[in-house]
């Protein structure tokens, strides 16, 4: 029989929509291989705030020993959240911050720096000059209000970018459609959009092409996941301009966690790193990613075989120890 966990882990997730959220957790999942002392209990809070909060309150009555949260909305998340801080239990916030300064650690992509990235780049696209218009993620969401602000602040450098506007998006490749079909129409002038992910910005790219403007536009993306239809893929296909790299942060997470839950020392801000993906250096990183993927495949497989080993060893004990007794 297995031990019982040393520690218990509490993840309130927002959403398991799509394979940025899946490779969050497989992140984990790959980290928590090594800790076979820990236990991993995922709630998905499937992209509702009211649910997300009762969720955290849940397994803070389970008793975990640390949170991990990626909140939906920054504001209607921050009670629970701030409940568990004042209990004792630990939270490490991921990728998406609450509207308050009351948690353990922070583990995710600068949103802010992303932004500024994005007009950065739409600028040199641009040469300069042009008009853009961006599709927002989630109102409400960090992501998308620290997008939102960098684009807009990095573009103040450029007198003559304008934006025509936005339209809200709920991080899907179709929800976008309609009202980007209404702003492009009223707007032929738009020659950048900058999408807040890659799933909206393909959902941008169709648009586009819709409206025989698939030329005239280009499109930068967030996320730069690998896979089919993904940023690197959309890239490397010519659909987007670029994407930018915004990593899921599983692994460094749970890493965090436990260096918290061993008292070990750690850091409250961990930014993980981002660049731009385009057709410059996409291959290379697509060649990366599938060598990585392949490495851990083979990880799998001796992870498999140490335990049929092990398996093994301990029936030949048993039958030893029989042997023994006789
Ligand atoms: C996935 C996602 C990503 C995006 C992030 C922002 O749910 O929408 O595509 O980069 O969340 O928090």
């Amino acid at each position: 029989q297995a031990p019982a966990p040393r520690y218990r882990i509490g993840f309130s997730q927002c959403s398991t929509n799509g394979p940025w959220r899946q490779a969050m957790l497989a992140g984990m999942e790959r980290e928590l291989s090594f800790h076979p002392e820990v236990a991993l209990r995922m709630l998905n809070a499937n992209d509702n705030s009211q649910v997300q909060q009762q969720q955290i309150r849940q397994l803070l009555r389970e008793g975990v020993d640390l949170l991990i949260v990626s909140p939906y909305e920054a504001g209607p998340v921050t009670p629970a959240v701030e409940e568990a801080i004042a209990q004792g239990v630990p939270v490490v916030l991921l990728d998406r911050r609450t509207a308050s300064a009351r948690y353990t650690a922070y583990v995710g992509g600068n949103n802010l720096e992303i932004g500024k990235t994005a007009a950065r780049y739409a600028a040199s696209l641009l040469r300069q000059r042009g008009y853009v218009a961006e599709v927002l993620g989630t109102p409400g969401s960090s992501a998308t209000a620290e997008r939102h602000q960098g684009f807009v602040q990095a573009l103040a450098a450029y007198p003559s970018i304008r934006s025509v506007g936005q339209v809200e998006g709920d991080w899907t490749v179709n929800t976008v459609k309609p009202a980007l079909r209404t702003l492009l129409k009223a707007h032929p002038e738009v020659s950048l959009l900058f999408a807040h992910n890659d799933g909206m910005a393909r959902g941008a790219a169709e648009v586009c092409r819709e409206l025989g403007r698939e030329r005239q536009i280009k499109i930068i993306g967030v996320d730069g996941l690998a896979g089919a239809n993904e940023g690197l893929d959309l890239v490397r296909r010519g659909l987007l301009d670029a994407s930018i790299l915004y990593a899921p942060g599983g692994e460094e997470a749970m890493r965090t966690a436990l260096s918290i839950l061993r008292r070990q020392p750690y850091r409250r801000e961990n930014t993980l790193g981002t660049l731009v993906i385009d057709s410059t250096n996409v291959r290379t990183l697509q060649q990366q990613t599938d060598k990585m993927a392949s490495q851990q495949q083979d990880i799998l497989r001796q992870q498999g075989l140490l335990q049929s080993l092990r398996a093994t060893y301990a029936s030949q004990r048993t039958v030893l120890y029989g042997l023994l007794a006789t």
